[in-house]
């Protein structure tokens, strides 16, 4: 019988079986409000199910590579991973374990806008694990990060304050969900740290955490700027001293 014909013959209400080649038999009814015309309503489930699996995942996987691109992580960091993580000190081990937790209690974490600093000397790991805590983010849940040191940061802010948030330039440091500061060093002047405490401030008001990689002593971090702005990052969040000998060395 051709379709055609069904068409002409079925009613309202009627139903068929169609044949799936890979998942069997499925029901169709058909649908009619006069007679002779109409359509036949019905798919294979489980057929539509992977369709719609399939275009998700491609979903996602076209929102990660956006993701990627808005977050700025350096180049040379490009490959920082937990899974590639050699940390060679205890202290080392137990950051990175702390990070990688901090990654696994996301959802938690960023909703309470817990906070990291990362503090020690050069070479030690720090901008590794903030590009590996990004990478996890965005590649796990789908997060927006952005990455940016302090000079990145205030290159970019300068001018735009005092803030009133109508900076486009300067507002990607505060929409971002989680921004990671890099290299934060003693400010030059007042200028610079007022943008800090601000960035850091608007950021702490909205939950949204900042993490933060330094040489600076937790000391010397309130010396510069100040007992406020070192209380946001406390709050409720960690900080991470690394040690050992400058992995520079090993890695050229
Ligand atoms: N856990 C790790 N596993 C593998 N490689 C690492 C790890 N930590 C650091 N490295 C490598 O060691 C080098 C120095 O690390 P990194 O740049 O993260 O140090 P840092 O603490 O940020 O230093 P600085 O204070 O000077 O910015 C980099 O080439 C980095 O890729
Ligand atoms: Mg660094
Ligand atoms: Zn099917």
């Amino acid at each position: 019988m051709t379709a055609h014909s069904e068409i002409e013959t079925a009613a309202n209400g009627d139903t068929r079986d169609r044949q799936c080649e890979t998942h069997g038999a499925y029901p169709q009814t058909f649908i009619s409000r006069e007679p002779g015309r109409g359509f036949w309503m019905g798919r294979c489930e489980p057929c539509h199910a992977e369709r719609q699996a399939e275009s998700e995942r491609r979903q996602r996987l076209q929102t990660i590579w956006e993701l990627h691109g808005a977050a700025q992580i350096p180049e040379r960091y490009r490959h920082a991973r937990f899974g590639n993580c050699a940390p060679t000190t205890a202290l080392q081990r137990a950051a990175m374990k702390t990070c990688r937790e901090y990654v696994d209690g996301a959802d938690d974490n960023i909703a309470q806008g817990v906070c990291l600093t990362l503090v020690g000397p050069p070479g030690t790991g720090k901008t590794y694990l903030l590009c590996a805590i990004a990478h996890a983010l965005i590649e796990e849940r789908v997060q927006r990060v952005r990455y940016a040191s302090m000079a990145d940061l205030l290159a970019t802010v300068k001018g735009c304050w005092a803030w009133h948030g109508d900076s486009d330039a300067a507002q990607c440091f505060v929409r971002a969900r989680v921004l990671l500061l890099d290299e934060v060093w003693m400010p030059t002047d007042e200028r610079a740290r007022e943008s800090m405490m601000t960035v850091l401030d608007v950021r702490y008001r909205q939950r949204f955490p900042t993490l933060i990689a330094t040489n600076l002593t937790a000391q010397q971090l309130t010396d510069a700027f100040g007992e406020r702005f070192v209380d946001r990052l406390r709050e409720g969040g960690r900080v991470l001293p690394l040690d050992g000998k400058s992995m520079r060395s090993a890695c050229t």
